[in-house]
């Protein structure tokens, strides 16, 4: 198959993967309005084209909380990264460092803290959800600072799951999940011999270090069902501000209010995000809330974004829209899925190159330049 896209690789990862996973990775929640108007809402953005400007030179890079960035970019957290390639959190990350960008490990990875953050370099970013258990929080937030984790990504648009129909469908969950995934594996034979037998342990490694037993896949919707807490508010993230002694950025704002509270919080950075249409379906895509919340806060705290982005077009626009950084979810995910590393640093070659051309094109010679300016219509 020719993969000359992000796109390209959400096939590719369609036809490599159990449908389980695959549909458990490309779905949302509900109706999937969200979801799809993540990328439609994307897609309107016009950009202004503008020419013999002399852009003899474009520079992606930038520096955010003293860490140097080579793309306006970073890999969201991702659950279970370590099911959709073999070990693949660690493979994500060192595709992310090799590409000078941070990768964000999520609480429910495969790998935990310590299996990644010793091949690496450059430190890793690690996300903890707000959860009934604020022993496992101390214990994580613990392993993360002993392990040179920079940055805390605190998501915040989790205080109950939401419902993921596609889940039912698939074999996530529903009835007769075990054996649906296991018939599943084996129509497809290169996952089931390359990551279902040759990427075990299958665990959710950070939970398993804490709690000293395994916490498998077959566990993973019920623990995460029980373990959030909506009783969380402002004042129970203050403990966290003051134990985690690097940024703290909070993820899953939509609301310019809330960016303004996160500010108030003490904040370093937000991101603006629904988590990619996966929680609460009908809410506005990331590209419609992001020009409101960068009106009210940008310059007080950095501004992240993601949820729906799918090019390097679209890195432009989310910056050109008030963003000082955008984050990949889904797109990343499916590069690895389909090719690993290999994929994931390829898929970052795309972005960059795409993020030129509509750079020159748009008169814009550094990042800083996109603004409101470069677009037709917002
Ligand atoms: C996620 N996301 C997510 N977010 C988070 O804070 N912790 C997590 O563990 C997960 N897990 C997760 C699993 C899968 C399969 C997906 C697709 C997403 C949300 C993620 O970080 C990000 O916000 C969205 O993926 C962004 O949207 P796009 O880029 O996928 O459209
Ligand atoms: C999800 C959780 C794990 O979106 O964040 O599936």
């Amino acid at each position: 198959m020719i993969i000359s896209s992000a796109n390209d690789y959400r096939k590719a990862a369609k036809a490599k993967l159990p449908p389980f996973l695959f549909h458990y990775i490309d779905g949302g929640s509900y109706n999937e309005q969200t979801l799809r108007r993540n990328c439609e809402d994307l897609a309107t953005i016009a950009l202004k084209q503008r020419v013999l400007k002399d852009m003899s030179t474009v520079t992606l890079d930038t520096e955010l909380f003293g860490e140097s960035f080579s793309l306006p970019i970073a890999l969201s957290p991702v659950g279970l990264t370590g099911m959709y390639s073999k070990r693949g959190e660690v493979h994500a990350a060192l595709a992310a460092q090799n590409k000078g960008i941070p990768f964000t490990m999520s609480t429910v990875s495969v790998c935990p803290i310590e299996e990644v953050a010793p091949k690496l370099q450059r430190p890793m970013w690690f996300q903890l959800y707000v959860l009934k258990d604020r022993g496992f929080m101390k214990n994580v937030l613990e392993r993360a600072i002993d392990a040179g984790v920079s940055t805390l990504v605190f998501t915040v648009d989790m205080p109950v799951p939401g419902a993921r129909y596609r889940d039912l469908h698939s074999g996530m969950s529903g009835p007769n999940a075990a054996m649906r995934r296991v018939f599943q594996a084996m129509r497809h034979p290169d996952w089931a011999f390359n990551v279902g037998l040759m990427g075990k342990p299958h665990d959710l490694g950070n939970i398993s270090t804490y709690r000293g037993k395994p916490t498998k896949l077959e566990d993973y919707i019920g623990w995460l069902g029980e373990n959030f807490d909506p009783s969380i508010c402002w004042k129970d993230l203050e403990w966290i501000r003051d134990f985690w002694p690097g940024p703290m950025v909070i993820k899953g704002i939509l609301d310019k209010q809330d960016a303004k509270d996160a500010v108030s919080f003490g904040a370093d950075g937000i991101v603006v995000s629904n988590h990619g249409g996966r929680q609460l379906d009908g809410v506005l895509s990331s590209a419609k809330a992001l020009p409101y919340i960068a009106e009210a806060v940008k310059g007080d705290v950095k501004i992240f974004v993601d949820s729906g982005i799918r090019s390097g077009l679209d890195v432009v626009r989310m910056l050109a829209l008030g963003a000082d950084c955008t984050m990949l979810g889904r797109s990343y995910i499916y590069a690895l899925a389909a090719q690993g590393q290999a994929g994931v640093e390829h898929l970052l070659d795309l972005y960059e190159k795409e993020m030129r051309v509509a750079m020159t094109l748009t008169g814009a010679n550094h990042i800083n330049q996109l603004s409101h300016d470069c677009l037709m219509q917002i």
